[in-house]
């Protein structure tokens, strides 16, 4: 007996050694030596050990990534030595001052060995291992007191929860380790639609999302976004003695740690401004925000000798990346309309290469900001990306000569001739025309949009066409398409048409918060919409609200509900709704009530089904407190499959994943008997 429990214990072991060396060539080296069926076999196995013998289980174990329940609050940790943090150069000339003044603290009179990094632009943490164990995680707080997020670090899969054994030399007895958590930004976009998609703000750039995540009291919600862990700097470390940070960075990989595989060794400060240029060219390349690079003395010795000044070490320096600029010309101010009328002045440039895209046009928002900067046609303007998504510009940079006439907005609408109203002391201008083809154009697009009826395959150029030949004159129009009228136009053939036909059917069956934001109310968007369709229950009372009742709604002020009652108050309005309810179906709104059968079951879309779009598919499992993934692994629960499948289901036949039909995804949502 003794001896098999003996066996037991040795195969745990042999499983968990086995499962942290997969787990560190999947997550750490990015290079699996086995499938995702046989680590998942291994997991499993290991799963079951642990259950039968519980009292085996150590908190280490790789099945206790997500062990701990959601805590009130997080407790504080003091760190062993201060997290200092980095003083910055402005500039070249900064950084060879940096750099002087290290040659001239250590009376050197070659040049210093740096270790060049990328700066990542995420949280700061810090890692405790004691005896090669995970033992503390937290976040850097004040520098001198942080958070315990130890249970949400676990969550990290690149985070080894017990070092690997180096195959020369030992393990320290105690390693203090800090890096940088972030949120790769491809896994950013998708947590963000799927906020959205939840009626949930989404978060403002990588970085934040990485914060939230961390400082989640509910280790399963962290758990359930893919955060990364890059380690770049040591705390205290006891029982190993590195000399350099280069040999440190190559000890911790070693142990199984993450390291940044950008860092450079630098010979003189030249090499580290080559490094930054490189870097800051290859920046969009990356698969997460940087905001800079890290020079630090390699030597631990010369850095101890350094020291530090006020919280900053002196051995170290930051050098951040240049705000992403072009220079380029205004070759005309255009006017464009939206959808609900208004005008906004565009600046139509010369195609210029900014970040990693090509901008050839720039809005210019109002008449104020055009007069404030005073931008005129032909001037040479600064533009920048604010955030590094939408250009903007700047200033001028170089007046034109002869200067153009300062722009003024067209008092008739430049698409439709129509008036254009502006209200004295207002900075925005409308066309008054409610069949402008503009306004339609930007109504249908809005319209066919993922958050409001998802029309698959109504794009740009098509619907320019259906407005310009008068085939959609209101919404409801879109609806009553026929197959020869779309064959008709501009490269549609009747494959294309059909399926484009098909989409507009499945879109009939709309929510009521769909349907609110797809009318296109000034001031109403997807949160307002679902306000309003929450506290009204259906389109009827909305209709007939009060400015009083509107008042009365959650999150909307005055301003928002005088822009609804006008709207409703406007008879074509109501006619054009009245016709578009003939074509439509309206649900009730879809309140985010979790079912336990999708409590936090993966699911996997492939095919076509026929009762939903895939959005609204996605949608549902979201809210019933399921997850969506794209792609197929063995940590999948479900795979729906609709008509046509792809290769996902041959991957989950592989796999052995459950693949269920629209019939019994219905069933799970409650839609179905
Ligand atoms: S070294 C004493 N290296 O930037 C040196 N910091 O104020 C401590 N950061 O919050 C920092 N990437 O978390 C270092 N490769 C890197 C880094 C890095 C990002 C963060 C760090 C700190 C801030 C500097």
């Amino acid at each position: 007996m003794a001896e098999a429990a003996g066996d037991v214990r040795a195969e745990i072991e042999r499983l968990r050694e086995l499962i942290n060396y997969h787990n560190y060539r999947y997550y750490v080296l990015d290079s699996p030596e086995i499938t995702d069926a046989e680590y998942d076999q291994l997991m499993r196995r290991l799963e079951q050990l642990e259950r039968e013998h519980p009292e085996l289980i150590t908190p280490d174990s790789p099945t206790q990534r997500v062990g701990a329940a959601p805590s009130e609050q997080f407790a504080t940790v003091r760190h062993r030595r201060p997290m200092l943090s980095l003083s910055n150069a402005m500039n070249e000339d900064e950084m060879r001052e940096f750099d002087a003044r290290v040659r001239r603290m250590l009376r050197l009179d070659g040049e210093v060995e740096y270790v060049s990094e990328v700066k990542l632009d995420g949280v700061a943490v810090e890692l405790v291992y004691e005896n090669g164990v995970l033992t503390v995680g937290s976040t850097r707080g004040d520098g001198i007191n942080g958070e315990d997020v130890t249970q949400n670090i676990k969550t990290i899969k690149s985070v080894p929860l017990r070092l690997i054994k180096p195959r020369h030399g030992r393990l320290p007895t105690l390693l203090e380790v800090r890096g940088e958590v972030i949120l790769p930004r491809k896994a950013f976009e998708r947590l963000n639609e799927e906020r959205i998609a939840k009626g949930e703000p989404p978060f403002a750039n990588p970085r934040n999302a990485a914060a939230g995540s961390l400082r989640q009291l509910d280790p399963r919600v962290t758990a359930s976004r893919p955060l990364d862990l890059f380690c770049h700097t040591p705390g205290v470390i006891e029982g190993v003695e590195f000399k350099s940070q280069w040999e440190f960075l190559q000890g911790i990989k070693e142990f199984g740690l993450k390291v940044n595989p950008l860092s450079q060794i630098c010979r003189g400060v030249e090499d580290v401004l080559a490094y930054w240029r490189k870097i800051s060219e290859m920046r969009h390349e990356l698969d997460y925000d940087a905001d800079g690079i890290v020079a630090k003395v390699n030597s631990f010795a010369l850095q101890e000798q350094l020291g530090e000044v006020s919280r900053s070490p002196r051995w170290a320096i930051a050098f951040k990346f240049k705000a992403q600029q072009a220079e380029t010309k205004i070759k005309r101010i255009v006017v464009s309309v939206g959808r609900t009328g208004s005008l906004t002045p565009v600046a139509e440039l010369e195609p210029v290469q900014l970040a990693g895209v090509t901008i050839s046009s720039a809005s210019l928002h109002n008449l104020d900001e055009i007069r404030r900067k005073d931008i005129r046609e032909g001037d040479t303007v600064l533009l920048e990306r604010a955030g590094d998504v939408i250009p903007y510009v700047v200033r001028v940079t170089k007046k034109a000569s002869p200067r153009a006439k300062p722009f003024e907005m067209p008092t008739h609408c430049p698409e439709c001739g129509g008036a254009v109203s502006h209200e004295p002391g207002e900075v925005a201008y409308y066309c008054v025309n409610v069949n402008c083809p503009a306004r339609m154009r930007e109504s249908i697009r809005h319209f066919a949009s993922k958050a409001c009826f998802d029309i698959e395959g109504l794009g740009d150029k098509l619907v320019a066409q259906l407005v310009e030949k008068g085939l959609v004159r209101e919404l409801a129009d879109l609806f009553s398409l026929k197959e020869e009228q779309l064959v008709e136009l501009e490269r549609m053939g009747k494959q294309s048409a059909r399926k484009l036909l098909a989409n507009i059917q499945r879109a009939r069956r709309v929510t009521l918060d769909r349907l609110i934001n797809a009318l296109g109310i000034r001031h109403v968007g997807e949160h307002t919409a679902r306000q309003l369709a929450l506290h009204f229950g259906n389109i009827e009372r909305l209709r007939k609200a009060s400015e009083e009742e509107l008042r009365q709604v959650r999150d909307i002020g005055p301003e928002i509900a005088a822009s609804i009652a006008q709207y409703f108050a406007e008879p074509r309005n109501q006619k054009a709704l009245d016709r578009l309810l003939e074509h439509i179906d309206v649900e009730p709104v879809f309140t985010a009530k979790p079912r336990a059968a999708l409590q936090d079951k993966t699911f996997v879309l492939t095919g076509t089904l026929e009762s939903m779009s895939r959005t609204e598919a996605e949608r549902k499992i979201l809210a019933a407190g399921g997850k969506v993934s794209s792609s197929v692994s063995s940590k999948t629960d479900y795979v729906v499959a609709g008509a046509n499948p792809g290769s996902k289901l041959d991957r989950a036949r592989a796999l052995g994943v459950k693949v269920i039909g629209e019939e019994e995804f219905l069933r799970m949502l409650g839609e179905k008997e």
